[in-house]
């Protein structure tokens, strides 16, 4: 099978690693990559917005299977391009990936559906978000109602910094406070049928002891330990399901990766939010986990064929994946400065890097070029090990200014949730 892989951030880089390990996949490409990718699939430089540059690209390679890695080619509709040219595709229709590109959709699909979740409200004026907010109390939550890299989301207990990120948005989402551990969970659909990932932990603060601003993620692990043992079945029956029944009802067939954010609260599982994509950086550690080769698994998320997969298989043991971010992330990255120390790194038993926010410096140095540089993977028999892996590794790196959290994985690898 030939394989194109559309984005070019750590996500990606994971995917191109364990399609690259897949015997069924002879030859890989990615747009538009970046350096550690190169290592693995041939880069090409086209506007991945554009259905018809992503189509004319994967025709001419002869692309057999097209994933997409970020949300915003989905939101724009480049599998439904590629689908009526009838290219094989791992991602959901632009109608369906409005499960992520729209926070009041997701809710009314949630409601219509039955699917636990936190009550909440589509405010368009300040005093229908006044009166939200007086309704649910602090700490409050409003979320941009638009697409926002993970960033459009304020938790807050101040409630005129609630009001004013609610002006600064416009069309907002308050919503009641979730508390409780979050978990992700990544599930394969094909509009009919579902079949769930391993439950990853993701780390949304910038710094240590969960403090600091929300980013797209600090770091992640996988299994979770301390993880009720039916968490899983009983998300697909209460949340999952519904959903992809509901989609198919609307004529919107969920088809590639939905994610579900999860937070298990003291009255149950409830979901934070849903992604048509798989989530950054917990996909590092999943997929690093997968032993059932994927690329037949994602080009049957388009063919209908998952419904002869009861489950798939994982490899023993865990891993856990921590950021390298840049001077200042996530406010305005300092870009451009040399990153040393990755083939130390790599040399670390049972450890590697992929690559998120990098770029050439020259023709074989690497330099900063986004606010989340590198991934640094740990993996071993225990998440103690795991992490002492990934720790070990990433104190070999230079990167002026950049940092990283020290406590990822540090609870769960105590056995505590
Ligand atoms: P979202 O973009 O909806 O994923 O939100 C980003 C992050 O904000 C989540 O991962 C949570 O940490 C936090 N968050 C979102 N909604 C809630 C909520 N209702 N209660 C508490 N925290 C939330
Ligand atoms: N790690 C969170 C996300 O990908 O949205």
């Amino acid at each position: 099978m030939k394989a194109l892989v559309l984005g070019g951030g750590g996500r990606e880089h994971a995917l191109i690693r364990v399609l690259s390990r897949d015997p069924g996949v002879t030859s890989l490409h990615s747009a538009p990559g970046n350096p550690g990718i190169s290592a693995n699939a041939e880069n090409h430089v086209i506007n991945t917005l554009d259905g018809l540059a992503v189509t004319e690209l994967a025709a001419r390679i002869g692309a057999e299977l097209v994933v997409i890695g970020p949300e915003a080619p989905l939101v724009e509709g480049v599998a439904d391009t590629l689908r009526e040219r009838g290219i094989p595709v791992f991602g959901p229709d632009r109608a369906a990936a409005r499960l992520e590109g729209s926070k009041s959709y997701a809710k009314e699909v949630m409601e219509a559906a039955g699917v636990p979740t936190a009550r909440s409200r589509a405010c368009k004026t300040p005093g229908q978000v006044a009166d939200a907010l007086e309704a649910f109390g602090p700490p409050y939550v409003v979320k941009n109602d638009g697409l926002a890299a993970g960033k459009g989301v304020v938790v807050t207990e101040d409630r005129s910094a609630a009001e004013q990120h609610a002006r600064e948005c416009g069309r907002v989402v308050v919503e009641e406070y979730l508390d409780g551990p979050e978990v992700s969970l990544f599930v394969l659909c094909d509009g009919t049928n579902a079949v769930p990932m391993l439950p990853a932990q993701d780390f949304k603060r910038a710094y240590d002891g969960d403090e600091g601003p929300n980013t797209g993620g600090m770091g992640a692990y996988t299994p979770l330990p301390w993880a009720p043992p039916a968490l899983v079945d009983g998300v697909m029956e209460t949340m999952v399901r519904p959903t992809i029944r509901e989609m198919a009802k609307r004529g919107n067939r969920y088809q590639g990766l939905l994610y579900v954010g999860l937070a298990l609260t003291s009255a149950g599982p409830r979901v934070v939010e849903f992604n048509a994509r798989f989530g950054d950086p917990e996909a590092q550690v999943v997929l690093d986990r997968l032993a059932t080769p994927i690329g037949a698994l994602l080009q049957a998320s388009d063919t209908g064929g998952l419904g002869g997969i009861a489950s798939l298989e994982w490899r023993e043991g865990a891993a856990v994946t921590l950021v390298l971010a840049a001077e200042n992330y996530p406010g305005d990255p300092v870009k451009g400065d040399p990153v040393t120390g990755l083939d130390a790194a790599n040399a670390v038993e049972g450890a590697y890097v992929l690559h998120a926010g990098t770029a050439w410096s020259g023709v074989r140095d690497i330099k900063s070029n986004g606010g989340r540089v590198l991934n640094v993977v740990g993996t071993g028999d225990t998440l103690a090990l795991a992490r002492e892996r990934a720790y070990d590794a990433i104190g070999r790196i230079e990167l002026r200014g950049s940092f990283y959290r020290t406590d990822i994985a540090e609870k769960a690898a105590e056995g505590e949730g």
